[in-house]
């Protein structure tokens, strides 16, 4: 019998910390070894030239969720995790969206089954909580926190899912109460239906509104009550998909003030403008989702909460849904005003070649940096670490190889998602992920999905370093 199953060799081996030219040793879908000279192995990956990081983690990802009549999202776990296999990801984080009146564990059940034997790389779910009963916060969340589902999302808008703040602060004490993390969308619901009502009174009904009806204060607003909420519960909070300075700035002052305030910003806040929801007819539908992006200041900004740490994580949030098709962007009912276009855009494949090119290639973050955001801080955040998002001796063989020299122009049908469009078609990168490996298997190999579907599995998942010990919520 072979050393190794699988070795790498003559790559510049990069993490969070460090980068070196060495092998890396495989042996039943762990890295078992790193140093020179390795030879001894079923299958030798000639590296030279390319760079060998960890596998991606994209820890904001919407896959088969259901959201509203007649609308269908673009992806199945099948579709969902193909693109984002041939994006470098090798674990996605999708949400498990608890309908009102639904069981979590009745919706976690949907939702295995729906991922059950299709997925091309690891799954690990947080929970949506949409409805805060006593007995979904007595009983189940309790108990699904120790079965390994370590956090939960919660939202301060969106009909049907906005909690109000009694409702958030509830749920913050289990979360203080078990360990878990809270992830909040931050928009305030009120204010957004209030700008929705005066702008449809007004005719301005057309996808490029959905921007103007939730300006940055909107945003700012709710970040910083829902900062407030954690404080006096005494529990850390990740703020999801920030998109601008102000918001960016909330968290910035609580880290200051000691804190555990986290932030995630995604893609579309990078390198997206307001300006692209403004397309002929419906063609402005296909940037709609929330926060919506900005513009070139808040960009920068987003740029700089990335290098300087405001941020831990850098996601996706793809929610994707197909333009040209009445049950996606094209609804019928989106016609008659912004507020019935479905929320959300495809970019789990696009999010790290495009960290990658306008980031690491154009000197606005160091290599370590990237890996960082898109892979160790993911694992270390939500409780992966360090089996996943590393490549260290007994990590997992999450590896992606990236050729820095290799250019493409972003097209969706590169991507593999469902969607029939990318928000990023046309844009020129530089550097790309050419080999995708899960556990020890490769899964994509020059933009071909190599491995069969079912390889990917479901993780169970420890508690957040960041969260508090568990203990009472105590005003004593
Ligand atoms: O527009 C977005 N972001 N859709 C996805 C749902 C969410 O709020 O993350
Ligand atoms: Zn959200
Ligand atoms: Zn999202």
């Amino acid at each position: 019998m072979r050393t190794f199953d699988t070795i790498i060799t003559g790559g510049t081996v990069v993490t969070a910390a460090d980068r070196i030219t060495c092998d890396v040793g495989i042996k039943d879908g762990r890295i078992v070894a790193l140093g020179t000279g390795f030879t001894d192995a079923d299958e030798i990956i000639d590296a030279t030239g390319k760079l060998v990081l960890p596998g991606g983690i994209d820890a904001h990802v919407h896959i088969a969720q259901p959201s509203g009549e007649g609308i269908v999202m673009a992806d199945d776990f099948e579709s969902g995790t193909r693109s984002a296999a041939l994006g470098g990801t090798t674990t996605v984080m999708p949400f498990c969206l608890q309908e009102k009146g639904q069981s979590l564990r009745a919706a976690l059940t949907a939702y295995h089954a729906k991922a059950a034997g299709e997925c091309h790389v690891d799954v690990s779910f947080h929970l949506i909580i949409s409805d805060p009963t006593d007995q979904v916060l007595g009983q189940e969340l309790p108990a699904l926190v120790e079965d390994g589902y370590t956090s939960f999302k919660i939202f301060m808008t969106y009909e049907g899912l906005a909690l109000n703040d009694r409702e958030i602060l509830d749920v913050m004490s289990v979360a203080r109460e078990t360990g878990a993390l809270v992830m909040v969308h931050a928009e305030n619901y009120d204010a957004i239906r209030f700008m929705t009502e005066q702008l449809e009174k007004a005719g301005r009904t057309a996808p490029r509104f959905h921007a103007t009806s939730r300006p940055i204060a909107v945003e700012r607003e709710a970040t910083h009550r829902a900062i407030s909420l954690a404080e006096l519960v005494d529990v850390p909070v990740m703020i999801v998909h920030v998109s601008n300075r102000e918001a960016m700035e909330q968290i910035r002052w609580a880290q200051q003030k000691g804190l555990t305030v986290l932030g995630e910003t995604c893609t579309q806040y990078l390198v997206l403008t307001e300006n692209d929801l403004d397309g002929l007819g419906m063609e402005g539908a296909k940037y709609v989702c929330s926060p919506p992006p900005r513009d070139v200041a808040s960009q920068e900004a987003c740029w700089e909460g990335l290098r300087t740490g405001v941020f831990t994580v850098f996601s996706s949030d793809h929610c994707p849904f197909r333009y040209d098709d009445e049950q996606g962007k094209l609804t019928p009912k989106g016609r008659s005003s912004f507020r019935w276009v479905p929320n959300g855009i495809p970019g789990v494949a696009a999010r790290l070649p495009i960290l990658f090119s306008e980031g690491v290639m154009k000197g606005r973050i160091d290599l370590e940096r990237f890996v960082a955001v898109t892979a160790t801080n993911p694992a270390k955040t939500y409780g992966l670490y360090p089996r996943k998002g590393t490549i260290a001796i007994g990590s997992d063989a999450d590896v992606t190889i990236w050729d820095p020299t290799c250019t493409k122009t972003l097209t969706y049908t590169l991507l593999g998602d469902g969607a029939d469009y990318t928000p990023y078609e046309g844009m020129e990168i530089t550097g790309w992920p050419v080999l995708t490996m899960v556990r020890g298997r490769t899964v994509v190999r020059d933009g071909w999905v190599v491995g069969a579907k079912g390889h990917g599995e479901h993780l169970a998942r420890a508690k957040s370093p960041f969260a508090k010990a568990p203990g009472p919520v105590s005003f004593a």
